[in-house]
């Protein structure tokens, strides 16, 4: 018999079919403020609402330096705290529109910024802190960044970068700014430049409130724009899918710079007026567990790579602590292995609940719930009020076991708006008539549950994080030694993926153990530490087509000893 996990008692969402059938997006409006006449804005449905109502002395945040000293904040501490933001921010000269950058590590600030400055009706665009300069200012340049706001030791960073960006007219500073350039201001001073009273601005359902860099298969990284039209659907999504509850204490370990981090990090949950947990120190697995049982926490939003490693860590150290608070777990980013949902169930007991989407979606679409069997390995079924399918070329949906294009009815609420000055980019995700293409290939099975089969392009998954093989080829070009690049992705137990570069060197250079590591702290420095290559072959030629573009194809079924299939374009 085929293995499943039966369904939990209880869960937000009782009957996922009777859902399907009945559900209606209008239903979801009335959980906001806006839906009786009050100000149209994320910032303001996460945060302003519950500081006028009984939350307004709850906690909003827990924030947990690397230290381990926790800083707490108040929904209404945080409202507070975001107007003067916001208002600060009015002041120094940015306007509603404006592309403000956050480039911090998660700590409070980190926080603040983010709902201060969707609350005056800019667009923020987060930046993970392992970013290097020039994946700062690929990205700062895109969007023509008005403002940066970031800390003294990454303001260091990006210095070599900052007179390239032409729009950037300041940058924010937590901590000290002695000895920085003259467009740089204190965020303590733009707080207490603030009005603590400011309203939110109101906004259109079509304004975007975000834009996060994401990769593709060709190109530098591109700008998602998601709109403040998202709120129904992060909302109920945090109910179905994460089951939050107002008692809830839930943490969500992704970083605000990738979208998980803060449609899931920051703004569902906050719809709810959950308090969160975050966590500025990197992953270490009797640290995580300690965080589990010390914050008892009760929801916890996590990746395949971060279980993984929590499984090498062992049985034994799982036993060391309490998790008797913990009540549900989800999981997104990679595919989520069988073995690792067997593990939680004989370690802790728990269901993991596999999720897909992606920045583009904006929030969930193909899930598990509580209230659901598990399939082990399968990403589970479309969320009520969403049609997914997997199609073919023109469209038609492939019968149940027939592997197709994972795709999505356009339309629903948390769609992309648009890719920020690219619209060819945007036009491209809808060539099939009637779908939007997500890139993922996949089938579904006679029940409609869904599973992943892979990428149909050339994106990189590693530890979850998505990549680019263009951004990594173009970051090794520019390094002295390398002539041409070709980079995949190769299988891996532990991160999914690994980034695996071929390399050509210029004249006078010698492959050498040396050069490989120089190569490799050239990428983490200046593109992003996870972005490196883990292996190098230093090889004499790339497989090119005769127009010239290397056959990462080739390179990739070369690797893994598999057929390399059409050869027809190859040049030589
Ligand atoms: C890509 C999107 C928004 C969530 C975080 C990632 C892969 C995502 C799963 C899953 C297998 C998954 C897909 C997708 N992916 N979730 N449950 N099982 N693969 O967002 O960085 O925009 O990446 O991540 O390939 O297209 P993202």
């Amino acid at each position: 018999m085929e293995e499943t996990i039966p369904p939990m008692e209880s869960g937000n969402l009782h009957d996922y079919e009777v859902a399907c059938k009945e559900f209606a997006w209008a239903s979801v409006d009335k959980e906001f403020d806006w839906s009786k006449g009050s100000i149209y804005n994320v910032a303001y449905e996460a945060i302003d609402r519950h500081a006028k109502n009984w939350r307004r002395n709850k906690i909003a945040l827990y924030s947990v330096r690397a230290d381990g000293v926790v800083d707490k904040h108040t929904f209404g501490e945080m409202s507070e705290l975001t107007s003067r933001f916001a208002s600060g921010l009015l002041k120094l000269g940015a306007k509603k529109g404006d592309r403000i950058f956050v480039y911090l590590d998660r700590t409070p600030e980190l926080y603040i910024s983010m709902i201060g400055v969707t609350k005056m009706g800019g667009i923020v665009g987060p930046l993970f802190s392992a970013l290097g300069h020039d994946a700062v200012k690929d990205r700062a340049l895109d969007a023509g960044a008005n403002i940066i706001i970031t800390s003294p030791y990454l303001y260091e960073r990006i210095i070599p970068v900052l007179d390239d960006l032409i729009d950037l007219k300041k940058i924010v500073i937590v901590g000290d700014t002695e000895g920085m350039c003259d467009r740089c201001v204190k965020f303590e001073d733009v707080l207490a430049s603030g009005d603590p009273e400011y309203q939110a601005e109101n906004m259109a359902p079509t304004d975007p409130y975000i834009i996060h860099y994401t990769s593709g298969s060709t190109g530098k990284p591109k700008g998602v724009l998601l709109g403040h039209r998202a709120m129904p659907q992060q909302l109920i999504t945090s109910k179905w899918v994460l089951d939050l509850r107002e008692d809830d204490t839930y943490w969500c370990t992704a970083d605000p710079g990738w979208v998980t981090g803060t449609s899931y990090g920051i703004f569902g949950p906050w719809y709810l007026g959950t308090s969160i947990v975050s966590y500025e120190g990197r992953f270490d697995a009797r640290t995580w567990y300690s965080l589990l049982e010390r914050f008892k926490i009760t929801v916890w939003y996590t990746a395949p790579t971060a279980l993984r490693m929590l499984m090498r860590a062992g049985d034994e150290l799982v036993k060391e602590f309490n998790f008797s608070k913990l009540r549900h777990v989800c999981s997104v980013g990679e595919p989520l292995n069988a073995e690792v949902i067997r593990w939680a169930m004989r370690t802790m007991n728990k269901r993991i609940h596999d999720t897909w989407w992606q920045t583009e979606t904006g929030a969930h679409i193909i899930c598990n719930y509580p209230a659901m069997t598990i399939r082990p390995g399968s990403m589970g079924r479309p969320i009520p009020g969403v049609i997914a399918g997997v199609v073919d070329e023109e469209g038609n949906e492939a019968p149940p076991g027939t592997e197709g294009y994972l795709a999505i009815r356009p339309g629903w609420p948390s769609m992309m708006l648009g890719v920020w000055r690219n619209t060819p980019k945007f036009r491209e995700y809808f060539e099939v008539p009637g779908w939007y293409i997500s890139g993922d290939l996949a089938y579904r099975d006679e029940d409609g549950y869904f599973w992943f089969l892979g990428r149909a392009d050339d994106v990189i998954k590693t530890s979850g994080e998505r990549l680019g093989p263009f951004e990594v080829e173009s970051a090794l070009i520019e390094h002295y030694a390398v002539a041409e690049a070709g980079v995949i992705g190769k299988p891996d137990e532990l991160r999914g993926e690994i980034v695996k570069a071929f390399i050509t060197l210029r004249p006078g250079n010698e492959p050498s153990e040396d050069l490989k590591e120089d190569i490799t702290k050239f990428v983490k420095t200046r593109l992003a530490y996870y972005a490196y290559p883990r292996e190098i072959d230093f090889v004499d030629s790339l497989p090119k087509t005769r127009s010239g573009k290397i056959m990462r194809r080739v390179l990739k079924a070369k690797e893994l000893g598999q057929p390399v299939g059409d050869l027809s374009t190859l040049d030589d």
